[in-house]
């Protein structure tokens, strides 16, 4: 393992994310409200690199009582990012497809330090996904 620490968690924007590169691998690190996440930047679809596309609302459909579709609308609770290869989305807050949740980007530990800088554990190489 080795730890990394890529800055202080006030460069953040709200939802924001920074891609980094080390040793032969990305990572995409994400803040959303108090929360930071990190994934591997290689999309379990077809190795896309799904931490750098858009960060965007989950997109529900609202189903009236009779079973009729009320249009569609934003998440208020969910927000996701969206590979830029071939538009699957993952929740910033826990890397799994909304709709097949074997379909998962692969994490990597983070943490705030005590000076509040965001500090990224990557594995050794043998447990990082393949380029
Ligand atoms: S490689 Fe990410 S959606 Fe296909």
């Amino acid at each position: 393992m080795r730890e990394l620490n890529i800055g202080p968690a006030s460069e953040f924007d709200d939802p924001g994310r920074k891609i980094i590169a080390f040793d032969g691998v990305e990572v995409g690190v994400f803040k959303l409200g108090d929360a930071f996440t990190a994934y591997f930047n290689h999309c379990p679809h077809m190795g896309g690199p799904a931490c750098q596309g858009k960060i965007i609302a989950k997109v529900d459909e609202a189903i009236a009582p009779d079973r009729t579709s009320k249009g569609m609308i934003f998440s208020k609770t969910q927000t996701n990012m969206v590979c830029p290869w071939h538009g699957y989305e993952f929740d910033i807050r826990t890397g799994v497809h909304p709709g097949n949740a074997r379909m998962r980007l692969r994490p990597v530990k983070v943490h705030l330090s005590t000076d509040g800088d965001v500090i990224v554990t990557l594995p050794d190489a043998r447990e990082r996904p393949a380029a």
